[in-house]
């Protein structure tokens, strides 16, 4: 391909540490003015790569779905592959595709069905907790969300119930993520081997977290269990398709994805909920429209609001605000060049404000999904899960999960805010958008519920 073409407009910087400095206080609204600036397409002009921003639905499309191939995750994971490990979320190449072809199976609707129960379950024991917080004075819910996220992986992905093994896992893994932070915006971090005081903080996590697995696959096994991730998993080991040394990053990973992002979900969704009443009214209703039993999978069609909370939630404030690519080949996209080693940063949560593509795009408006009101939006325009071939494996799962939790609770509590209570989403280093101010709330036992 022919290499003459100009690159995107963007800033220049000479030196990288200038653009770190720039970019690591807020890195949503450095992207956010250089839209402004350069435009929906443009290029940070650094060193030792260039980066190349994109936002419109078409380029996604054209970078993600069309070209995937050429645009792996690259060694922009790398780093984080001294965590991670090599499962689905790091892995490229021939090592992925083997890989998300064996764990899909586990995340299809048949298999999501099965795990229902585990969601309701651990949705039904975070109903208790609250229950007994009723009366006491304003509390951050995120503590809780992450528990009950937590406790919900852990039993669907590994068939156990016990929260306080879920909250050990939740801390260890709190605290790889600030290493995973500081890594990403600090270009002269040292490597994990390095005995700095974060490096030994975020080994002794790893260590915790591994042990941690390794005991939850242990007692998987002795109990026999089926109708759990790990128990599919379990016979590709046993079949030899898949090595001990990778079910232990793969459920690793699936753990660290699968339970902050629904955990943020939950956390923005029940902020949302209490400042529109309207909206809140019909989330109960529907859980009444249960009639006090105990949610099933087939109850989705009547859960039909409530789900679209949940896609709303994830549009205004989407965990993965972006992810990002490395191109392995040049590619000349409207006239600029995307030059192989580039880094390609998909500014997903711009897309998912756009004015030209959603109308009062701040607007909480959950009916924005209905069949009739998404007509015409292009499939690409709605990327909080992802896009392509490696589209988050979870997103069914976390917007079944979602509902069930949002729906449970309903059925017998309320959450309410002060008034005057702001939420203020942002992130911290490279992470995902988090309640940076925490949410706080009190909880309430509704009236007139249906028991
Ligand atoms: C609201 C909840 C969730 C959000 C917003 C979310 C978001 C995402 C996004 C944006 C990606 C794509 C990353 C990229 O392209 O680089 C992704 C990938 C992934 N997610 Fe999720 N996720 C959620 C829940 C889950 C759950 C519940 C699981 C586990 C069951 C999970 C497991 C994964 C895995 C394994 C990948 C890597 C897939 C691959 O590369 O083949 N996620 N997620």
């Amino acid at each position: 391909m022919s290499t003459v073409a100009p690159l995107p407009p963007g800033p220049r910087y000479s030196n990288p540490l200038q653009f770190a400095k720039e970019l690591r206080p807020d890195p949503l609204e450095y992207y956010r003015r250089m839209v402004k600036e350069y435009g929906e397409f443009g290029c940070v002009h650094t060193w030792p790569r260039k980066i190349v921003w994109a936002l419109r639905p078409e380029h996604f499309r054209y970078l993600m779905v069309e070209n995937a191939e050429d645009y792996p995750k690259g060694n922009a994971f790398d780093r984080l592959k001294a965590i991670g490990g090599d499962g689905l979320f790091f892995s490229d190449g021939e090592l992925w595709k083997k890989q998300r072809r064996l764990i899909m199976p586990s995340f299809r609707r048949s298999a999501i069905k099965k795990y229902v129960p585990h969601m309701t379950a651990g949705a039904s024991t975070f109903v208790d907790r609250m229950e007994a917080r009723v009366g006491d004075p304003t509390f951050d819910i995120v503590p809780e969300m992450a528990t009950v996220a937590m406790d919900i992986a852990c039993r669907a992905f590994f068939g156990d119930d016990i929260v306080e093994r879920a909250n050990t896992l939740h801390r260890a893994l709190w605290d790889t993520s600030e290493w995973v932070d500081h890594a990403m915006t600090n270009p002269l971090a040292p490597p994990l081997w390095v005995p700095t005081a974060i490096n030994r903080k975020t080994k002794r996590a790893i260590a915790t977290m591994y042990a941690g697995i390794d005991e939850l696959i242990r007692d998987n096994r002795q109990r026999g269990d089926t109708d759990n991730v790990l128990a599919r998993l379990n016979h590709l080991v046993a079949g030899g398709e898949m090595s001990e040394q990778q079910l232990r990053d793969e459920m690793w990973t699936l753990l660290n994805a699968g339970h902050e992002t629904t955990a943020t979900t939950l956390g923005f969704a029940f902020a949302l909920l209490s400042k529109h009443p309207q909206a809140l009214e019909r989330v109960q209703k529907e859980a009444d429209s249960l009639g006090g039993r105990t949610a099933i999978f087939e109850d989705r069609p009547q859960l039909g609001f409530t789900y679209r909370v949940v896609l709303e939630t994830l549009r205004l404030y989407p965990p993965a605000w972006s992810t990002s690519r490395e191109a392995s080949v040049d590619h000349i996209v409207d006239g600029f060049l995307i030059p192989k080693k580039a880094l390609l940063q998909p500014l997903l949560y711009q897309t998912l404000t756009h004015p030209d593509i959603w109308e009062n795009p701040e607007t909480f408006d959950p009916d924005r999904f209905l069949t009739e009101r998404s007509r015409g939006r292009a499939h690409e325009a709605y990327p909080p899960f992802g896009l392509g071939g490696r589209r988050c494996i979870g997103e069914q799962f976390a917007l079944v999960e979602a509902t069930m939790v949002l729906a449970t609770f309903a059925q017998r509590l309320e959450f309410r805010m002060e008034p005057d209570f702001e939420v203020v989403a942002g992130i911290m280093g490279f992470g995902p958008i988090r309640a940076m101010s925490g949410i706080e709330m009190t909880v309430h036992r509704r009236a007139g519920r249906v028991t």
